[in-house]
Parts: structure tokens; C-alpha cells; sequence
């Protein structure tokens, strides 16, 4: 395995770090997470020298915390450094604060957490936290050895999280989504950068963007690009090593859901390293960013102009899970999230023709048409 400087904590952690909200579950149910596979996989990793574990409150429906308690007894837990997070959306006071804290602490089996992080912090969140004198509070446990090292996860735009990262003085690490599709999206390269500068580590989630950067084979134009080159490398590994040959990324969490994926990723850890990919690596990849960026059919620039809808379409989202099924040709990542996390009141079956947006689109896309074909491939039973 190799290790990495997780910024000036002086903590050396392992290149790949195992997140746990994407373990194997049977059935339908996340909550059912598969304890026997799921532990094969999490020891298999820890063996090999992984040795970050990240969880948090709300995985697979709360009883991602209790697996983590449980896997890592009877001398795991000792092999490896713990993260979890605060639930941030739950919280309206300091008792809040303390007794989510405490319940962790008896989920995970532990007397203290090694890495504690503001889950999914934003510019709502933040203001909500900053006047319950989070920090306050924080810095109390600390001292108390409840946690050593305090972060925050990330989900916004760049100029909130400069916010939060000059907001205090004191944060040892940060997690953002980062990969070779998202350089630009929330803090993107820019804050991973300043982030790194300020001697925080910095951990990356989402770095295959939940699994659609690693679907094998890719579309046949991206497949085309990678065959250029003579690295015998899957797409997901590809997407991996873009991240661990920057200096300024501390750590990669991959959420692996099957031991294939635990051996695979393992192995490409122990290949990484920085420097290692040479200009035509980095040229196969910005060739492959191109080639994605223009398989995107409709092309919406995400201004909003055609809202609001009158009839409440969520017109620009679902514009943007269409594209991007043609984009990773992964459509049942978008089909998930249309079932899953939008209201019937907003999808597209759910637009009267008014043509409202069509008169304000400056891109003069054809929405209506384009709404009836997104339907139609996002939600083909019911169409
Ligand atoms: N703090 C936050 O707000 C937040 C938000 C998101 C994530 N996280 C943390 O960050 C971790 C990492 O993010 P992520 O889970 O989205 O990571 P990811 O690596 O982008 O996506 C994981 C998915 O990629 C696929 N995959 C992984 N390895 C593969 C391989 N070798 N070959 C083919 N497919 C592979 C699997 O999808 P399939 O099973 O579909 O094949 C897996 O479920 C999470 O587990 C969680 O701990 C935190």
C-alpha cells in the first residue's frame, strides 16, 4: 500500500480509503447491509494496509455506523483511523451536537473518533452552526480526547466553501467530490488547491462519480480514446490514478460495493503514486473529458432561465440526468435518481406544452420535445 501526508496533521494514511455508503446489501433495502460479504471485503482491505475507514450517521439508513462497530471489533479497529460524521440537517443545538456524538461513539464501539467531520456542509448549514458556536463546542471535545482531528464535508459552490475554509482557523481536513468530469463543479481543483495550501488534508469522495466513471466498457467513443493508449487500465482506474497524481489530494475514498471492485481498487493504490501519469496520460484524459462533454445531447447550460415552470417541471435536473446517462452510459444511475429523488410533480410527464421556457431559453433548445424523450427514457415502464 502506499501512504500519503494527510496535510499537517502528521498522520501518513494509505492512498485509498474505504467509504461505507455503498456496501453490498440484499435486496432492495439499504439498510440490509450483507455483514458477511461486507466484512470479508472491509478486512480484505484493511489487510492489504488500508487504513481509513469513512461512515457516517445516516449510512444505509443508520445501520452503516452499527456494521462499522461491529466489523472493526476484536482488533481492527486499532489498524485503522476512523471518520465519521456529524448529521448537520439534525442538529439545532450544542445538546444535539453532544448527543449525536455520544450515540456514534456507542454505535462504532470506540472511545473516540480519529477523524470528525460537519457532514455536507453548506451555505445554510454553515450559518446554522457558526451561531450555535459549533466550534466552540468542538475544540471541548477535542480536548476531551472525544475526537482528534475536525473537518468538514462539502456540497456547494466554490465561493461557500472559501467561506467555510477561511471561516475558522483550526480545521485539519476536508472532503470534497472531486474527478476528471467535476474539476469545476462545487470546490473543484481551485479548492482542493487552497485547501492544500492552507496545510489541511484533503480527502476525496465520489471519485468515480458514484460508479459512472468506472462503467466498463464506457461509451464507444471513450472506449476509442482509451485504446490509444498502451496502459492496460480500466476506466475506473484511470479515473484513480488522475487523482493520486496530484499532490495536493491526501487520500481517495472509494465506496465499494463488491470484493472484485476491493481487489481492483487495492491494487491500483499500491501502483499509484505522483507523477506517475506522463503528458499522454494526461492528454488520453483530457481527450476522454471532450469526447464525454460532447455526447451530452441537450445542450442546457444549467442558467435556469426557463424557470420558474409554471407547471413546476424541474426542467434543467432532469435535463442533466438525461445527459448525463448518454455522457457515462450508465443509465441506470439516472434512472435511480429519477425514480428515487425527484417528485412526480416535477418530472417531465408533468409539462402542459404552455412553451413558457421556450421563449426564454437562450439556448433555444426545443424543451418540450426533449422533456417527452427524457421521460420516456428515465422512466420506461410508466411512459
Ligand atoms: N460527505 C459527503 O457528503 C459524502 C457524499 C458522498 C460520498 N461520501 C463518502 O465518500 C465515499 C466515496 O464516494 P462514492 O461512494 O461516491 O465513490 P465512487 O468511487 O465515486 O463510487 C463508488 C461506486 O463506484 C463503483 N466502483 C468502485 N470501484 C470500482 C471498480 N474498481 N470497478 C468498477 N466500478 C467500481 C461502484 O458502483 P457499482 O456498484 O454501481 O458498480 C461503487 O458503488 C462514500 O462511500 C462515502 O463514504 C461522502
Amino acid at each position: 500500500m502506499q501512504y500519503r501526508n494527510f496535510g499537517n496533521t502528521g498522520v501518513k494514511v494509505s492512498a485509498l480509503g474505504f467509504g461505507m455508503m455503498r456496501l453490498p446489501v440484499l435486496g432492495e433495502d439499504s439498510a440490509a447491509i450483507d455483514e458477511e460479504l461486507a466484512n470479508t471485503m472491509l478486512h480484505r482491505a484493511i489487510d492489504a494496509g488500508l487504513n481509513y475507514v469513512d461512515t457516517a450517521w445516516s449510512y444505509h439508513r443508520e445501520q452503516g455506523e452499527p456494521f462499522v462497530g461491529r466489523a472493526l471489533a476484536g482488533g481492527y479497529r486499532e489498524k485503522v483511523y476512523l471518520a465519521t460524521k456529524l448529521p448537520t440537517w439534525l442538529v439545532h443545538s450544542q445538546d444535539d451536537m453532544e448527543r449525536f456524538l455520544d450515540a456514534q461513539l456507542t454505535r462504532l464501539q470506540t472511545d473516540h473518533i480519529d477523524f470528525y467531520l460537519l457532514h455536507s456542509m453548506n451555505a445554510e448549514k454553515w450559518q446554522n452552526l457558526t451561531r450555535l458556536k459549533v466550534f466552540d463546542w468542538a475544540e471541548g471535545k477535542r480536548a476531551e480526547g472525544k475526537f482528534h482531528f475536525f473537518g468538514f464535508s462539502f456540497h456547494d459552490d466554490l465561493e461557500v466553501f472559501e467561506q467555510i475554509l477561511n471561516g475558522y482557523d483550526a480545521w485539519d481536513f476536508c472532503q470534497i467530490q472531486y474527478n476528471y468530469m467535476d474539476v469545476d463543479y462545487q470546490a473543484g481543483r481551485k479548492g482542493l488547491q487552497e485547501a492544500a495550501q492552507k496545510g489541511l488534508g484533503v480527502v476525496i469522495m465520489e471519485p468515480l462519480r458514484g460508479g459512472q466513471l468506472a462503467q466498463n466498457p464506457p461509451p464507444a467513443a471513450v472506449a476509442q480514446v482509451f485504446a490509444q493508449s498502451p496502459r492496460q487500465w480500466t476506466p475506473a482506474e484511470w479515473a484513480l490514478q488522475w487523482l493520486w497524481n496530484q499532490p495536493v489530494v491526501s487520500l481517495v475514498l472509494s465506496g465499494m460495493s463488491t470484493l472484485q471492485q476491493v481487489g481492483e481498487n487495492l491494487a491500483s493504490a499500491e501502483r499509484s503514486g505522483v507523477g506517475l501519469l506522463k503528458p499522454a496520460d494526461l492528454q488520453i484524459i483530457e481527450q476522454v473529458r471532450n469526447v464525454r462533454q460532447g455526447l451530452a445531447p441537450i445542450p442546457c447550460t444549467h442558467c435556469e432561465y426557463c424557470l420558474p415552470c409554471p407547471n413546476d417541471v424541474a426542467i434543467p435536473e432532469i435535463f442533466a440526468l438525461y445527459n448525463e446517462a448518454m455522457m457515462y452510459g450508465a443509465p441506470e444511475h439516472s434512472r435511480y435518481a429519477y425514480r428515487n429523488f425527484f417528485n412526480p410533480e416535477n418530472k417531465a410527464d408533468q409539462c402542459i406544452e404552455c412553451g413558457t421556457c421556450e421563449s426564454l431559453c437562450p439556448q433555444n433548445i426545443e424543451i418540450i420535445e426533449w422533456l417527452k424523450t427524457a421521460h420516456s427514457f428515465l422512466q420506461p415502464s410508466q411512459s
